[in-house]
């Protein structure tokens, strides 16, 4: 619950910050360039503007739909023709603005990308405070069903709170009957982010992840100086939020990163989130807004004018 002037505050200036990086993010994606020069161009941005990412950029291609980052040694270079989408997080104080946008690369799926991005302003026309999540639903799903598309059934927008990205509940990008009765009082903040695809509208977890956070677990037997190193660190610097590999190699090696982070994740300390790919390998486009609910009125914190 969000009702402060100062936490109102912090969250429209981060949401702007968010919607600017977003938008600098997507002028940078055209033929040739990397996810890591992107990527790192984006979290910089943020950065400068007085925020810090409330989570790595993700630059995610065609058939992958969320959750792709460049690794330590891992880099995805754009041959022209992509489906790109950049998902950016900004938050000042642990007040989260998320956002996304897609670029078509190839100039092919403009129908898909506007089926998404229509579904989205729809939302943006109907939320308001006490909206029934099923009527998101409805209204996301309608919408890319109309252009023949599917909505990605198993991915969902999400309430945030204070340093948290995930909340707690999910804003279905489907009618869910059993979300029939739940509404989104005054103080909430939340992400409505449909994804849509010309595929059969389910992602599943392929690939390395990452992206890691903080399950906030201590595990049951002592940690060794390696992992409590790595993990002072991630607590120090990211509490609970997602955050890279790349963004710890200034300070850790290599090595001593990659190891204790599968450690600290085998030990239950950390949870990876791995490339979501959608199950047909269908073009999946995506964009995000983050809502705040206030007693009489919305905030749509990522939408710039
Ligand atoms: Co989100």
């Amino acid at each position: 619950m969000f009702v402060l002037d100062e936490a109102v505050d912090k969250l429209v200036r981060a949401g702007r910050i968010a919607g600017e990086a977003r938008d600098y993010g997507a002028s940078l994606v055209k033929k040739g360039a990397s996810a890591r020069e992107v990527c790192e161009e984006v979290e910089s941005y943020i950065r400068r503007k007085g925020a810090q990412p409330a989570f790595p950029c993700n630059f995610s291609v065609n058939e992958v739909a969320a959750h792709y980052t460049p690794g330590l040694d891992d880099d995805v270079r754009l041959a022209g023709d992509e489906v790109v989408k950049v998902d950016v997080g900004a938050h000042i104080d642990g007040y989260i603005a998320d956002t996304a946008v897609t670029v078509d690369l190839s100039g092919r799926y403009g129908d898909l990308l506007r089926a998404v991005r229509e579904a989205l302003e729809n939302v943006v026309r109907i939320v308001r405070p006490n909206i029934r999540v099923y009527d998101i639903g409805r209204t996301v799903e309608a919408t890319i069903k109309k252009y023949k598309f599917k909505p990605v059934r198993n991915l969902t927008g999400h309430t945030i709170g204070r340093y948290m990205i995930h909340a707690g509940e999910s804003i279905p990008n489907v009618p869910e009957r059993s979300m029939f009765y739940k509404r989104l009082r005054p103080g909430t903040l939340f992400a409505v982010e449909p994804f849509g695809t010309n595929g059969r509208g389910y992602v599943r977890e392929e690939g390395s992840a990452n992206i890691y956070s903080y399950t906030g677990r201590r595990p049951r037997t002592p940690l060794t100086p390696e992992e409590s190193a790595v993990l002072e660190v991630i607590v120090e610097r990211f509490r609970t939020l997602p955050f890279t590999p790349r963004w710890l190699a200034g300070e850790l090696e290599g090595k001593v990163i990659v190891e204790g982070l599968k450690k600290l994740e085998r030990r239950g300390v950390l949870v990876s989130y791995p490339p979501l790919v959608e199950v047909e390998n269908g073009i999946v486009a995506q964009f995000e807004h983050t809502f705040l609910l206030l007693k009489d009125r919305v905030i749509v914190t990522t939408k710039l004018d």
